[in-house]
């Protein structure tokens, strides 16, 4: 149903309407507000258009001259809409961005590359060392039965080394004789048992004894034990094999001096000493004077070890050698304080760099 109305009434009207609508086009501030705009202005239910349907009743010179009006209006609506879309879409893309933004102005955190400990440093530099000998890297549990420990190390019931002055025993509910291993030999009888001659590994790892925590001494230190069995196998092999190591870790003019010593396991047995690589071996505070260094026990590996897996003592021989590498540690780093290596200080730790 359409209301008739005066060529006047109708222009003054769609002028009214122009302003009215394009004052709510600019004051859009959202792409719904926009919508909003456009209905009010353009809608069935808008002014503008119960103009148009009256145009039907105009006479036809009155209907050419409010019928171009109507069309000057809606195409400056149109124009004003789109015009004010873009702006919003502009201007909505540019919050985006701002929200987005990375302030690339400041220089970012540096992620600290990480370093190794000196122990560890070590411990792969000994490693490395063997296995370019052609030794097989293996390692051990720290929790260790007696027998492991003492007893197929032809350890005597009675040896003051399984005593509580010397080991820390653990009280398992259910077991006995379990303790933290005093050294790595146990993987010498561990390592026969799971394998046939002949056998060249290298054990890295920690040991347990009972001592108390001083500069020099801490209950828990490490040890690199080496075990080599085949035929024909004898004690100037052990004696290369400890010179061509120690060499390789602390320098070639390095000299080794084997004199004897008691393990159980071993017969003969050894103390392998290493002429000192601080002062040359003329003798210094670090070598106490001496010109040499204590570093490892050593031997040839006992008939009764062999027996207790099962190896034919007649047929095979072999040698065994085992020692700590913390004062290594210390003496090359110049750490003055086994605590040290404790105490997980990264202003200490990201000192140690491996050699070369
Ligand atoms: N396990 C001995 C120790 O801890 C060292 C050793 C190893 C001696 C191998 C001889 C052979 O003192």
């Amino acid at each position: 149903m359409t209301t008739p109305i005066s060529v006047d009434v109708a222009l003054r009207t769609l002028g009214e309407e122009l302003a009215r609508g394009l004052d709510l086009i600019a004051a859009a501030v959202s792409v719904a507000e926009l919508e909003a705009a456009e209905v009010a202005a353009l809608g069935r239910k808008s002014r503008f258009s119960s103009v148009q349907r009256a145009l039907g009743s105009l006479t036809e010179e009155d209907r050419r001259k409010v019928g171009q009006r109507t069309n000057e209006v809606r195409n400056a609506f149109r124009a004003a809409l789109a015009a004010r879309r873009a702006e919003l879409d502009a201007g909505r893309e540019a919050r985006l961005l701002e929200a987005d933004r990375i302030d690339v102005t400041l220089p970012g955190r540096r992620l600290r590359p990480g370093s190794l400990h000196p122990l560890t440093i070590v411990q792969y530099e000994i490693v490395d060392i063997f296995t370019r000998m052609g030794y097989r890297v293996v390692e051990g549990p720290e929790v260790e039965t007696e027998w492991y420990n003492f007893d197929a190390l032809n350890f005597a019931s009675d040896h003051p080394a399984r005593t509580l002055m010397d080991t820390i025993y653990l009280d398992v509910p259910g077991e006995s004789g379990l303790l933290l291993r005093t050294h790595t030999s146990p993987m010498q009888i561990r390592t026969m048992e799971a394998q046939p001659p002949p056998v060249h590994v290298v054990v890295p790892g920690r040991v347990y004894r009972n001592e108390e925590i001083t500069a020099k001494n801490m209950p828990v230190f490490h040890q690199v034990e080496g075990l080599a069995v085949d035929e024909g196998i004898a004690f100037s092999d052990l004696k290369g094999t400890v010179e061509t190591f120690y060499r390789a870790l602390l320098g070639p003019e390095r000299e080794v001096r084997l004199t004897p010593s008691f393990f159980p396991f071993v017969e003969p047995g050894a103390q392998v000493d290493v002429s000192c690589f601080m002062c040359g071996g003329k003798g210094c505070r670090t070598c106490a004077f001496s010109g040499w260094i204590e570093t490892m026990g050593a031997g040839m590996v006992h008939p009764k070890v062999l027996q207790n897996v099962g190896y034919d003592p007649e047929r095979y021989t072999g040698f065994a050698f085992g020692g700590g590498y913390d004062r290594l540690a210390m003496i090359r780093f110049g750490i003055p304080d086994i605590r040290l290596l404790w105490e997980s200080d990264v202003r200490f730790l990201e000192q140690f760099q491996a050699a070369g």
